[in-house]
């Protein structure tokens, strides 16, 4: 039988890519002449930060991904530490760059500026797809096959009561999300 906890990251990364197509069809949108919707980048950054990246990439990074590199040896903390993590963090930088350029371009509507925003958002459409990519297909396998069974136990209680814990945000997302897809 598979990881629960597993399951509900990949139905994370569902949303998440959902979110990533409407990011790149907002860019398409500017390209063609659009004028920038600040209060859609504003939801959709605050969906990134809180959602994306501090419930799903903290519970990885808390507890798949730390179990894994405990366990696993060197390939799983290689692919941990020098992928995942750096990934992770590489998206962050873009969203601050991103919220940057936003900014700028407002005050001071300066074109290189929306060049910026478009480039910062597909840096991150590109990064995050590659990267749910590598996740689904080659990171989630390697440590549904290798963890011992008591490791297992523990990743799958640790994530349950993660999940309780985020619980209460779910009303704030799913308005967030509603915004976002209007
Ligand atoms: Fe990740
Ligand atoms: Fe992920």
């Amino acid at each position: 039988m598979g990881m629960k906890s597993i399951e509900v990251l990949v139905l994370e990364h569902e949303e998440i890519s959902r979110l990533l197509e409407r990011l790149e069809e907002e860019c398409v949108k500017i390209l063609e002449g659009s004028e920038i919707d600040y209060e859609f980048f504003e939801n959709s950054i605050e969906f990134i930060r809180d959602f994306a990246d501090r419930v799903h990439h903290m519970k990885e990074e808390d507890i798949l991904f730390k179990h894994m590199s405990e366990t696993l040896g060197v390939p799983a903390q290689k692919l941990i530490n020098s992928g995942m993590l750096v990934e992770h963090q590489m998206g962050r930088h873009y969203i601050t760059e991103l919220e940057k350029h936003l900014e700028t371009f407002r005050t001071q509507g300066d074109i290189t500026d929306k060049l910026q925003i478009i480039s910062y958002t597909m840096s991150y459409v590109n990064l995050l797809r590659m990267h749910i990519e590598k996740e689904n297909t080659v990171v989630y396998p390697f440590g549904e096959k290798n963890l011992p069974k008591e490791v297992i136990e523990k990743v799958e209680e640790e994530s349950t009561k993660r999940q309780e814990e985020d619980k209460v945000e779910e009303d704030r997302k799913e308005k967030l999300l509603k915004k976002i897809f209007r």
